[in-house]
């Protein structure tokens, strides 16, 4: 359980690694790369199967809810901002980038330092 829970845990980086290189790559342009929203729903969908592993085992530390909660509204956002600006090119700006970016990175934030 531990080593599935590990590479959940890679996948999961590698997606917000992707976003937010794919974003900030793109800011003047400005765009969206198509990768972009692979990596965020692979990011997204590997965050919630982490949480159900860890529940799952007895030998896991169970994930802290209240900050899983709120990762979850900020990763539900920076998904959807993807989304609408995959969807809608003309939408996108350098600060509709900027809030993707800064999303993420304040999620990696409290990923690493809300213990
Ligand atoms: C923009 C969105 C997100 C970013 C940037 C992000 C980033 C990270 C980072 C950097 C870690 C490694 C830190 C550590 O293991 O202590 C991590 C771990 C984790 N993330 Fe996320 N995450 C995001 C969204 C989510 C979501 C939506 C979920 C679940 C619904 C989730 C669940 C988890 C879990 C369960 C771990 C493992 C924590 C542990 O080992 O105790 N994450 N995330």
């Amino acid at each position: 359980m531990e080593l599935l829970k590990n590479i959940l845990v890679v996948l999961h980086l590698l997606g917000w690694a992707i976003v937010l290189g794919g974003t900030l790559v793109n800011l003047r342009a400005p765009k969206i790369a198509p990768g972009v929203l692979h990596g965020a729903l692979t990011a997204l969908v590997t965050g919630i199967l982490i949480v159900g592993v860890s529940e799952m085992s007895d030998d896991l530390r169970d994930p802290n809810m209240v900050k899983i909660g709120v990762k979850l509204v900020i990763a539900l956002v920076v998904t959807g901002l993807t989304i609408v600006g995959t969807r809608k090119p003309e939408r996108v700006t350098t600060g509709f980038l900027g809030a993707i970016a800064g999303l993420t990175a304040l999620n990696v934030a409290i990923a690493v330092l809300w213990r």
